[in-house]
């Protein structure tokens, strides 16, 4: 029976590794065995974490990478099968959110920059880690991107990275049709509103409206998008592909509104 076991010495990259989701990511991999290959630009933050996943008997290095640099996205992936021989797991998650404004408020300046950050990278992540992984003849790969619930589901004022985001959703499914017999399963996880630091320093008010978006209640925590990251890096998850998972508290799945009970709640009785 395949177990959580199987990811044991398989080789990721993670890109946007120094911060919130990316960080939970190459934290929990290491956890369970693999060999993580972190990235970002922020050396500093990239090597404490690196520090701390080898404190706990984790093995990982950092390598400092701007994504929206083609050649720095490839030393990346060489750097990772220089440093351990192949690549079973790519895992595109460096991305930015643009401040909230109508389309005709934007410059086409800030339009290529989100979509060189979100989208663009996603696609020379997937492209080089590819080529990296059969080459190597890796087996068993995983391209895993991390998109958004606003690659399925559009919000007021945030049209530059609604559509980045659906754009990394349609390039996920296409992908994993290219390698559906070539051992690389394509699938992206959408997580809903995540308490990362771009929440951490939000006004109040702010954190209470995304909050009563959510139907839990309640932010996601990094962890739980990690979770499902090292599930599709194991052997359990071999048969899925072109998937887009949803860890969002329930925010995809429709209209919320905060609608009194006619019977209470048993639980609220004790
Ligand atoms: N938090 C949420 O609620 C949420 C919800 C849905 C989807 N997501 C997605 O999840 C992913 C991670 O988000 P997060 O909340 O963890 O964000 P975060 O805490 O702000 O982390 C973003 C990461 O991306 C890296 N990054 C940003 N620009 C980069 C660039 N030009 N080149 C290289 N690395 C860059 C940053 O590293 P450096 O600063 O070191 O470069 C950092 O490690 C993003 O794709 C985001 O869109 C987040």
């Amino acid at each position: 029976m395949n177990t959580f076991e199987s990811v044991k010495g398989k080789v990721a990259v993670v890109t946007g590794a120094t911060s919130g989701i990316g960080r939970e990511i190459a934290k929990t991999f290491a956890a369970n065995g693999m060999k993580v290959v972190l990235a970002g630009r922020n050396e500093e933050r990239g090597a404490k974490i690196v520090n701390d996943i080898k404190a706990n008997g984790g093995e990982a290095i950092f390598v400092k990478a701007e994504v929206r640099n083609e050649e720095e996205i490839k030393k990346l992936i060489d750097a990772a099968v220089e440093k351990y021989g192949k690549l079973n797991v790519m895992v595109n998650n460096a991305g930015v959110t643009p401040p909230l404004k109508p389309l005709h408020e934007y410059d086409l300046a800030e339009f290529n920059r989100i979509n060189e950050i979100n989208y663009t990278a996603t696609f020379l992540g997937t492209k080089y880690a590819v080529e990296a992984m059969l080459k190597t003849e890796s087996r068993e790969c995983s391209i895993i991107n991390i998109a958004s619930a606003s690659g399925l589901k559009a919000t007021e004022c945030f049209c530059l990275y609604d559509a980045s985001k659906h754009a990394v959703v349609g390039l996920t499914k296409s992908c994993a049709l290219n390698y559906a017999k070539h051992d690389i399963t394509v699938n992206a996880i959408c997580p809903g509103v995540i308490d990362t630091e771009i929440f951490a320093n939000a006004p109040e008010e702010v954190r209470e409206i995304n909050k009563k978006s959510v139907p839990m209640g309640r932010f996601g925590r990094p962890e739980e998008i990690s979770y499902m990251a090292l599930f599709m890096a194991t052997d359990m998850a071999r048969f899925m592909t072109g998937s887009i998972v949803t860890v969002d508290g329930g925010f995809t799945g429709g209209d919320h509104n905060e609608m009194p009970w006619g019977t209470p709640d048993p639980r609220d009785l004790h």
